[in-house]
Formats: structure tokens, C-alpha cells, sequence
């Protein structure tokens, strides 16, 4: 038992519901005692919950039953009284329209059930996607001891002679597919390899992204978010994560006493570092608003504006997530970081980012690329403000043609997405590769949801031409794994009522990315004209989650978090009667 002097178990939270002598706590003990457990189980040990996003239709999180076990067998090795706790699965591939639309849920679902159960930590089990800017988001405004146990990428994908990556992999083929390179046997085939195990994608897509950002901003231990998913080293990192979770029960390792604006930055810089998912500032400027903070596209911009991009990675680079892994990790590109860090916020290990990191070292220089040779010296996703994007856009200039990295075309606009992929590939759209294809009705509100439909697919018949990128603008998001000259996030988008909702084809559009601009030709008459007959906004739905999504998400400036989430919580524990 854990009774040093400092592990005063009446300090628990947990005590309140088991520790008392009356007949709430007679009630919560015997139910316990009618699940087969003991008082040894359970008296004056914390209660450390597993938070689990399992589900059979999350395919990233397919292994979360072994490693929920794993972490079971830490919190028991340290003492500690393991729950597993289900909570919602969202799985990127299979939950329609997406998985944005229900980040809020996810989050309001972590922070309500910690808040309301007898536990005394908690080990954050997410991954795909949006499960982990969710918890994190959760467990802040719950602010009960919690780190966050990443899914792991999947093993590196073989076909034929090449290595395939997650996302990336899959549209180029289909685009050579429709251009007709690619025959049925083969598409088949790459079918059968592209998702190679168990395991997030392993590119550096937004789930990647996330994982890094959250180790970056103290939230795992050591090296977590860059071990795939089913190696060893991942078992072992569960285990170990779950006897961490113990020990911050007892410290009272609250999110608020190790994690800051400050941490934040951390996340900030190493999203661009390694080249990451443009959707990684929107969580965070979400993230940054559970504490009451505001983040700003303009200290993003200052951010990219310093720092280089290092991590070599698909798809703004080369390699996977175990290429990373095998070159050192996180750790070790944050070694190479270490002027643009703030090495002393704290961590969920209970040292500083400066301590967790100093021993790092860099094995593989392709990989993880030195200051003299980076990917690129800075901007690996930059914000563009205008005329069309008043409250700002991003383009992941990484990922982008450099050619058309300042462009002026001629807009070939579509209402909405059903719109766009039946009008796509008609022969007789008027279409070339230097048209600005756009796409509205994306957004938050639009969708709704703000779905990653920013990577708009290229007309089939510029394929056939060999065409392989052109400029495409929304106010959608993309999917990390996407790539290509793609400005996303207009805000405000168009069914705010936005200027992207009084563009029409044919009229002549301009991005300048190295001057972080983006302009719309238009003349003040005709801009008074078009909005005198401007399009009513979408009507409310009438009932549900839908209809509280609609009426209180905010734009993608402003993270798309529920107004009413923002704010430091007050910290008010459920009475006990
Ligand atoms: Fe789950 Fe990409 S689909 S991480
Ligand atoms: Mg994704």
C-alpha cells in the first residue's frame, strides 16, 4: 500500500464517495463489493481511470483492448485502483459527415465524466484524429489529474517496390487511376497494403500531429507520441503510463499546475517543426480557450514565421511515423528545437519539456533535418488574411507547388460539395489548370461540421493532361494526410455570410503566400451589388445536438469550440448527498 506520509488517502477525491462512514458511501462501497471486489482492491488506493475510446468502428483504435490491459496492469503495479470508463469512439474513416462535428461531444462527454465519478486521474486513451484535442480539451476544464496515452501510428505500408502512406498514398492512386495508369489488380492491391496494421494513419496527419503536440505541451510521457502502435515499446509505454497516473493522483498533478499558455506555444512551434496538420491550430486555439486564453492567428503566424520545418515527413516530406520513431523521436527533434521552446512548463512526468527532452539524440539526419538543412527555414503553414478571408485562411505551404505559391485566377466556384462532385469531372466545365477552383457551404455552420473536403478534387480531364496540382480554396478543413496548393479555413465562412459566399465563377482571385495574402478582384459596385442579393443564411435545424451545434459553435478563427465551453472552469465538485 502507498501510505507514505504525503499519500494522505482522505486527501483523495475519490474518499468523499468510499471513505466516509454513512450510508452514501455504505451504498457506493457494497456496490463495489457486488462487482467482486475487496476492500484490498480498492480502500484508500486512487481511483485512476482509463478513459477508453475503443469501439469496432474506429478502425486506429482497434489494439485499445490489449493496451487498456496494459495500462490496468501499471495503475495496479503502482497501487492504484484501475476503472475502465467507455467513452465516445471517433473514428475518422467510418463516422459521417465527420468527426468535427462531434469533437465538442467528445469533450463535453471527458470533462462530465470525470467531473461526476469518484476518480482520482485519469490516462487519456485517444488517437485518431479529433480524440485527442477532445480529452485533452475535457480533462482541462475537468482539471482532475490526467495524461494522455497516444493510439500510435500504424507500421509502414509496402507495395510492390513502394513504401505507401496513409491518406497521401490513397488519392494519388486514385488519381492515377482515373487518369487511367493504375488497372483494377493494382488499385486492389494497394487496397490490401495502404492500412498496414492496427494504429493511426502514418503520415504526419492530424493524428500525428496531435500526439506530437500533446507530448510537446507535457501531456505523455516521454517518446509517446512517436511509437507505433503494436510494437513492444508501445505496450510497455501503457504499462508505464498507467503507473504514472497513480503517482499524479497522489501529487494532485492537476492539468492547471503543469499546463499554460506557455505549453501551448510548445505545441504551437512543434506542430510546425514537424511539419504537421493544419487542423492542429484550430484545436489549439480551442485548447488555449479551456484556460481562458485566447490564441490568435497572429501569434501562429509569428510562430511559423521563426520556425524551421524539420521533420521530413509525408506528406510536406518523405518519411513515416516509424522512419521518425527509428530516427530519434520527438524528443530529438525537439532537441533541435530547443531556442524556439519554453523548456521550463512542466510536464504530466513531473519534470520540465527541458528535462524530458536532454537526453534525446537524432539518429537519422533525412529524417529529422538539422537547422542548416531544414525542410524549409520557416512557414510550413502560413496564415493568409484579405479581402475574401477577413478573419484570416491557412495554405500548408509545405505541401503545396511551389509554382503556384503566388497565383492569380480565374474562379470556378461550387455551391456546396454535392454540387462540386457532380459538376467535377462533367467535360464541359469550363476548367483549366490555372483556375482557382472553390469550393463554399464547407464550414462550420455550412456542412455543417467543417468536413475536410479542402482538397478538392482535380477534374478528370486535367489529370488526363498530366495536370497534378492547381489552387484550390474553401472553407473547409484537410485532412493532414492531404497535400497540394490547398487554402483552407476562409473565415468567415460563407454560410456566416463571409465574402467566399458572394464569389462567382469567372471572377479573379489571387493568393501571394510569401506576403501572406489573399485577394479578390472586385470593384466596389459590384461588391454592393452582390451583397443587396445576397443569399439568405441556412435555417436552423430543428432539433437535437445539431441544433446546439449550430447555435453555439464558433468559426474556425476561433477554434470551433461551443461559446458556452470557453473559460476556465470554476472547479465545482458534484455534491454527495
Ligand atoms: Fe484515424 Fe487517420 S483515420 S488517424
Ligand atoms: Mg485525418
Amino acid at each position: 500500500m502507498n501510505l507514505s506520509p504525503d499519500r494522505d488517502p482522505t486527501q483523495l477525491r475519490s474518499h468523499r464517495w468510499f471513505g466516509r462512514d454513512d450510508l452514501r458511501s455504505f451504498g457506493h462501497r457494497s456496490r463495489l463489493k457486488g462487482m467482486g471486489f475487496d476492500d484490498i482492491d480498492y480502500r484508500d488506493r486512487p481511483v485512476v481511470a482509463i478513459l477508453n475510446t475503443w469501439s469496432e468502428l474506429n478502425t486506429c483504435h482497434s489494439h485499445f483492448r490489449d493496451r487498456a490491459d496494459e495500462v490496468r496492469r501499471g495503475i495496479l503495479q503502482s497501487g492504484g485502483f484501475p476503472v475502465e470508463v467507455p467513452v465516445m469512439s471517433l473514428g475518422e474513416m467510418m463516422m459521417k459527415p465527420t468527426t468535427m462535428l462531434y469533437r465538442n461531444l467528445l469533450a463535453m462527454e471527458v470533462e462530465e465524466v470525470l467531473r461526476c465519478h469518484p476518480i482520482d486521474a485519469a490516462v487519456l486513451m485517444g488517437g485518431c484524429d479529433k480524440t485527442v484535442p477532445a480529452m485533452l480539451m475535457g480533462a482541462i476544464s475537468a482539471d482532475i489529474p490526467s495524461l494522455f496515452l497516444p493510439a500510435g501510428a500504424m507500421l509502414r505500408a509496402r507495395w510492390k517496390d513502394q513504401t505507401l502512406g496513409s491518406g497521401s498514398d490513397a488519392w494519388k492512386y486514385w488519381d492515377q487511376r482515373l487518369a487511367g495508369n493504375l488497372c483494377d489488380r493494382d488499385w486492389n492491391q494497394v487496397e490490401n497494403c495502404i492500412a498496414a496494421s492496427a494504429g493511426t494513419c502514418m503520415t504526419m496527419g492530424t493524428a500525428s500531429t496531435m500526439a506530437c503536440v500533446a507530448e510537446a505541451m507535457g501531456w505523455t510521457l516521454p517518446s509517446a507520441a512517436t511509437i507505433p502502435a503494436v510494437m513492444a515499446d508501445h505496450s510497455r509505454l501503457a504499462v508505464a503510463t498507467g503507473r504514472r497516473a497513480v503517482d499524479m493522483a497522489w501529487e494532485q498533478l492537476k492539468p492547471s499546475k503543469f499546463f499554460t499558455s506557455r505549453s501551448i506555444d510548445n505545441g504551437l512551434t512543434t506542430s510546425l517543426a514537424i511539419g504537421g496538420s493544419t487542423n492542429a491550430i484550430v484545436h489549439l486555439i480551442a485548447i488555449a480557450g479551456r484556460l481562458g486564453e485566447t490564441l490568435t492567428l497572429d501569434r501562429f503566424d509569428e510562430l511559423s514565421r521563426q520556425t524551421p520545418v524539420l521533420g521530413d515527413l509525408r506528406p510536406g516530406g518523405r518519411f513515416l511515423m516509424q522512419d521518425f520513431f527509428e530516427a530519434g523521436g520527438l524528443p530529438a527533434l525537439l532537441q533541435r528545437l530547443r531556442d524556439l521552446l519554453n523548456l521550463d512548463c512542466k510536464t504530466v512526468a513531473g519534470s520540465t519539456l527541458g528535462e524530458q527532452i536532454e537526453d534525446a539524440e537524432v539518429y537519422d539526419n533525412e529524417v529529422i533535418r538539422t537547422r542548416e538543412n531544414p525542410v524549409s527555414p520557416a512557414g510550413g503553414v502560413c496564415l493568409l488574411r484579405g479581402n475574401l478571408a477577413p478573419s484570416g485562411c491557412v495554405i500548408k505551404s509545405i505541401a503545396a507547388s511551389k509554382k503556384l505559391l503566388h497565383h492569380r485566377g480565374k474562379a470556378v466556384v461550387f455551391n456546396n460539395y454535392p454540387e462540386m462532385k457532380e459538376r467535377i469531372n462533367d467535360p464541359e466545365l469550363d476548367v483549366d489548370e490555372n483556375s482557382v477552383l472553390i469550393l463554399r457551404s464547407a464550414g462550420p455552420l455550412g456542412a455543417p461540421g467543417f468536413p475536410e473536403w479542402g482538397m478538392l478534387p482535380i477534374p478528370k480531364k486535367l489529370l488526363q493532361s498530366g495536370v497534378t496540382d492547381m489552387v484550390r480554396m474553401s472553407d473547409a478543413r484537410m485532412s493532414g494526410t492531404s497535400y497540394g496548393t490547398c487554402v483552407l479555413h476562409i473565415a468567415p465562412e460563407s454560410a456566416a455570410g463571409g465574402p467566399l459566399s458572394l464569389v462567382e465563377t469567372g471572377d479573379e482571385i489571387e493568393i501571394n503566400v510569401p506576403e501572406r495574402s489573399i485577394h479578390w478582384h472586385i470593384d466596389d459596385d459590384e461588391l454592393a451589388r452582390r451583397k443587396a442579393n445576397q443569399p439568405g443564411v441556412a435555417p436552423e435545424p430543428a432539433r437535437g445536438y445539431m441544433k446546439l451545434y449550430a447555435k453555439h459553435v464558433t468559426q474556425a478563427d476561433q477554434g470551433c469550440d461551443f461559446d458556452f465551453l470557453a473559460g476556465r472552469s470554476p472547479g465545482e465538485e458534484p455534491a454527495i448527498h
